[in-house]
């Protein structure tokens, strides 16, 4: 398949004809099913209003009940059900208690080291109440912003909880991003506070988290007041007296219960900084209402949750399916979620089986990068292991190649579970096209259809629809729905301008290439913008250039993707270096100088797989850098553009021809 910045050429070309019932035991048993679920379709296409207004009524808690369900005034600033108010940690919570949960587990967590810990409703009731007590006496208030930047453990679920539970919007920033990606998110939020830990640990190693936010706070931080520090690994680590304060005293000292702090449905609940095309990364800012709704909805469709089942998402609470999909939506739902800190592989290939097996998970919501890491290892592993817990498989954050998706059917859903393929985003808040597992016959590598409510097109150049099967486009989004982002934080034209503008704000453009077979099932291709996404995480070629040319010995650089075996995605960097480009003798140690540079700058993930040393780079006349032919180069194909408008066509060869460098 092929994907081009102006998306003309999208088309299939995967020619995947397998297809899956779903199961009948599954189907027999399923809360959805075929009749329900067009009934649902069917009254979402009638009356789209009605159709959400009832949903938002009958699942969830309204402290004063909204009359106004959609409020388009600014559109495509939608508001939703904006008269009411609730408070989303009392539906997670509060709730859960009263229908009779409290003894329940809310947080089966499993420690990298093998520790294991069961907290029920009321525990973590009690906690939530306790860190959001502390945040009041710590002068945080409602709508101020705290950001998180802590390790997958049960606190992180905790300190997000207390911050709804008091208004204040938060904003996780995910534990493996370096200090300097730390400081540009609390300077953008504005942070009153941040919650970290001493350390996190990670394929037996400890991750210093104090020491990256205390290296964050040395500079353009100055609305942080305090941090809180969860004693976690244990490392030794200074805490600056008149800021820091240890969590456990912290918290100990408060009063075990607080009132919710009752929000209007659109009070933003978080931030969650996302990558663009450009440098900077967005804060995209979720509602409180809205956002409920959807997550809480898609985990009864989508994953069929029920009462007995325990839900391992594996997703780190940095990225939206930690918030959705760990923290909020099961929660919502009064489910049991596993939680584990730790590296997939640690201390060997057989941890993501063992810990299936351990706490009986019956449904398992992953990735395709950890799929495919996993299926490397072999059959064996998994099958020294009892599987037979899980009804339900999921996959999420990038396409899941067909093969990879055969080999999660078989080897670890013995065959009998469904797969459900999610595809959403960030913006989206909740899944929006996605098998429904007792109804929809899936393909490998399809997302299948949109959920009830979610009318999802693919449009052409000029914004016409595409009917013909097979043939790609932008994938949009032609009606509001709930749990759409409301804005990107302090900046509301870029929001305009990155999801709206470009089908003059009828429809959101989500930035995808994609097209419908004949069965009109969706094929997701990749992103049409300068994104990558490398094992499911969304990188922008932007902060990884920006990152290069903040290294003295670059003048410019140029990141372009290409495929990769496990992260679906790898980061080919083309570098211009000052001065001369570097001999033969210490051209990989600069390349791995550049490499760990990009790592420490920005994250471990955004490291380049490959730096090519050039003495210039491709460009046209008007100077922009020629990222098609960049990308056909390091993907080894034929060009097809023409070179002869550049202004230094002669560099061609030389990228092409050289060496590769810094491969390890
Ligand atoms: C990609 C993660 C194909 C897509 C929830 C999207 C997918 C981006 C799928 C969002 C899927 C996510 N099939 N592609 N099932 N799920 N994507 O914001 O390119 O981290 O735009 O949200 O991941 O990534 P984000």
């Amino acid at each position: 398949m092929t994907v081009t910045p102006t998306g003309t050429h999208i088309s299939g070309v995967l020619h995947e004809r397998r297809r899956f019932e779903p199961p009948e035991q599954f189907a027999a048993r399923a809360r959805l099913h075929a009749e329900q679920l067009a009934a649902l379709h069917e009254r979402a296409r009638q009356d789209y209003l009605g159709f959400w207004r009832e949903l938002a009524v009958s699942q969830l808690n309204w402290h004063k009940p909204f009359s106004i369900t959609l409020d388009e005034r600014e559109a495509p600033n939608y508001r939703w059900f904006c008269d009411g108010e609730l408070n989303v940690s009392h539906e997670c919570l509060d709730v859960q208690i009263i229908a009779g949960r409290g003894e329940k587990a809310a947080i089966r967590f499993e420690a990298e080291t093998g520790e294991v810990r069961r907290i029920s409703y009321r525990e973590l009731y009690l906690q939530v109440c306790q860190l959001a007590n502390a945040l009041k006496s710590l002068g945080v208030r409602a709508g101020d912003r705290v950001v998180i930047y802590l390790p997958l453990v049960p606190e992180a679920i905790v300190a997000m909880q207390a911050c709804a539970r008091i208004g204040a919007i938060h904003s996780v920033v995910f534990g493996g991003f370096s200090a300097l990606a730390l400081r540009e998110r609390i300077a953008d939020a504005g942070a009153c506070l941040v919650i970290t830990a001493d350390g996190g640990r990670r394929a037996g190693q400890i991750v210093q988290l104090k020491a990256a936010v205390d290296s964050a706070l040395a500079e353009r931080c100055e609305s942080v007041r305090n941090v809180i520090v969860l004693r976690h690994a244990g490392n030794p680590i200074p805490m600056q007296a008149d800021r820091d304060l240890w969590w456990q005293p912290l918290c100990e000292a408060q009063s075990p219960r607080c009132e919710p702090q009752w929000v209007p449905a659109e009070h933003p609940l978080f931030l969650l900084h996302t990558s663009g095309s450009t440098g900077r990364p967005k804060g995209i800012q979720h509602s409180s209402a809205g956002y409920l709704l959807n997550v809480k909805l898609t985990c009864q469709w989508v994953f069929d949750l029920r009462e007995e089942d325990v839900f391992w998402c594996t997703a780190d609470v940095g990225w939206v399916t930690g918030h959705s999909y760990v923290c909020y939506g099961p929660l919502a739902n009064g489910a049991t979620i596993v939680m584990y800190e730790g590296a997939p592989t640690y201390p060997d290939g057989g941890r993501f089986w063992k810990i299936c097996q351990d706490h009986g998970v019956t449904i398992l919501y992953t990735a395709p990068t950890a799929i495919r890491a996993l299926m490397r290892l072999g059959d064996e592993i998994p099958a020294r292991y009892d599987l037979s817990s899980l009804r339900l498989l999921g996959s999420v954050g990038e396409p899941i190649n067909p093969e990879a998706w055969m080999w999660y059917h078989r080897v670890i859903g013995g065959g009998r579970c469904p797969i459900v393929d999610t595809w959403w985003q960030t913006e989206t808040g909740a899944i929006m096209i996605s098998p429904v597992p007792g109804v929809t016959a899936t393909k490998p590598g399809s997302c299948t259809l949109p959920l009830p409510g979610v009318f999802a097109d693919i449009l052409d150049e000029a914004g016409e629809p595409v009917r013909r099967p097979e043939a790609g486009g932008y994938l949009v989004i032609t009606k509001p729905w709930p749990s759409l982002a409301r804005t990107i934080w302090g900046d509301n034209e870029r929001y305009l301008n990155t999801y709206w503008r470009r089908f003059d704000g009828r429809c959101y453009l989500a930035g995808d290439g994609a097209y419908r077979d004949q069965d009109g099932y969706f094929w997701i291709v990749g992103r049409i913008d300068d994104v990558l996404n490398v094992s499911g995480h969304r990188l922008g070629t932007m902060e990884i250039e920006s990152a290069l040319v903040a290294h003295v010995r670059v003048a410019e650089a140029a990141v372009v993707g290409r495929p990769h075996e496990i992260k679906g995605e790898g980061i080919l960097a083309f570098v211009v270096c000052r001065g001369a480009r570097p001999g033969d003798a210490d051209v990989d140690a600069i390349a791995q100088e550049l490499r760990d540079w990009v790592a420490a700058q920005l994250s471990p993930i955004a490291r380049p797989d490959e730096i090519r040393f050039a003495d210039a780079l491709p460009k046209t006349r008007s100077g922009k850098i020629m990222r098609r032919l960049l990308r056909a180069i390091g993907r080894n194909e034929p060009l097809t553009q023409d070179v002869s408008t550049l202004e230094n066509p002669g560099i061609v060869a030389q990228l092409r021809g050289e060496r590769a460098a810094g491969t390890p």
